[in-house]
């Protein structure tokens, strides 16, 4: 079976079509490669032995979508990844978060309603939820306004799915709030390709550790946390791969209480910067310089998921732990820096 995935050659994407591929369906890449590079696929096709089909088309475009449904009228769901992602660039340029994310979720839809294709996987984000009132987060805990424009454009994105639905009784879909993605496939043939100054944590450390940068500046001690450093729930991107092939199926197998879904996917572990810091040194035996500077703006002190909805409902639980995360995103960057010399 057929199924689009937008954004398939990006990080996430890429690790869930191969998990796509293993569970037996035939994915359907759309990506412009404004954050990927057509390296991917290769490393795709070491890990899987396919050449996926791959359209390097903005999926912004209905046209460009069009010519991709023609030659595949047989799709049968989307999982929609496409969309910008860097929370610092979308404060200061934010008509380019909300052009992007929202024209190629709305054109994604439209293409969906007059193609007939029922079922919409959606990558959405634990910022809808801000700095939670109540720990552990659970799903049904307030949407906060968004930190930046990003995490609105992921806001807006889940109420235009849901007022579709509405109004269209063919579409349901799952959207499905990632908390701190990291790790990479333990091949070490793909893994979230680091073009620029890393804003996340994980991949910074990684260039810290191999020699790229100098050292990791740990963004605020003064947090009303055990250590002071911001907590965060971290999960493997493997694992979360793994629960979009879960709830695909869980629609296709007609096992939705509704039309339209939502789950936290983490892993309920809140842990903190100094927490991934010492432990990225530990497990990959390294060293790595770190220094405590000034809270970074737009933070939330602590966040983490309550998986417990996703776990009894959906079926899914993230399996692999802190320790095969970093050692996985350590392998990563030397895998990538042996074969990409700059
Ligand atoms: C994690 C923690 C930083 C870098 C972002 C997006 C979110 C989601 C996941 C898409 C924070 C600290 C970071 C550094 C540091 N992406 N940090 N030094 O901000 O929790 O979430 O990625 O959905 O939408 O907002 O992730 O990795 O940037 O930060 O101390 O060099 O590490 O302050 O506490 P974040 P992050």
């Amino acid at each position: 079976m057929k199924i689009l995935v937008t954004g398939g050659m990006g990080y996430i994407g890429s690790h869930t079509v191969v998990e796509l591929s293993k569970a037996g369906f035939t994915p359907i890449i759309a990506d412009n490669l404004s954050n990927s590079q057509i390296s991917v696929l290769d490393g795709l096709e070491k890990i899987t032995g396919t050449r996926f089909a791959f359209y390097p088309i903005d999926v912004c475009r209905k046209d460009a979508l069009n010519t991709l449904l023609a030659d595949h009228p047989d799709i049968q769901g989307v999982i929609h990844f496409a969309a910008k992602k860097a929370v610092n660039e979308s404060v200061v340029n934010p008509l380019l978060y909300y052009s992007n994310n929202l024209n190629s979720l709305i054109s994604i839809l439209e293409v969906m309603i007059e193609h007939h294709i029922p079922n919409l996987v959606f990558s959405s984000s634990c910022t809808v939820y801000g700095q939670p009132d109540v720990l552990p987060v659970k799903e049904d805990s307030p949407v906060k306004p968004a930190m930046s424009p990003y995490g609105n454009t992921k806001q807006i994105a889940e109420e235009i799915i849901s007022d579709s639905l509405l109004a269209h009784p063919l579409l349901r879909a799952i959207s499905l709030r990632y908390f701190n993605p990291i790790g990479a496939h333990h091949s070490g043939l793909i893994g979230e390709l680091p073009l620029g100054v890393p804003a996340n944590l994980v991949p910074y450390i990684t260039q810290c550790a191999i020699g790229l940068r100098s050292k990791v500046m740990v963004y605020g001690s003064d947090y009303n946390t055990p250590d002071g450093t911001a907590i965060r729930d971290y999960i493997h991107v493997v694992d979360l791969a793994k629960a979009h092939v879960v709830a695909l199926k869980r629609m296709l197998g007609n096992k939705q209480k509704s039309s339209y879904e939502v789950f936290n996917l983490g892993t309920g572990i809140g842990l903190s910067v100094l927490q991934i810091v010492k432990t990225f040194i530990q497990t990959n035996q390294v060293n790595l310089p770190y220094e405590i500077v000034d809270r970074r703006a737009g933070d939330v002190e602590q966040v983490w998921a309550d998986t417990s909805y996703a776990n009894e409902e959906l079926g899914w639980k993230a399996l692999l732990g802190i320790e095969e995360m970093l050692a996985s995103a350590w392998k990563w960057e030397q895998y990538y820096r042996t074969n990409n010399k700059q």
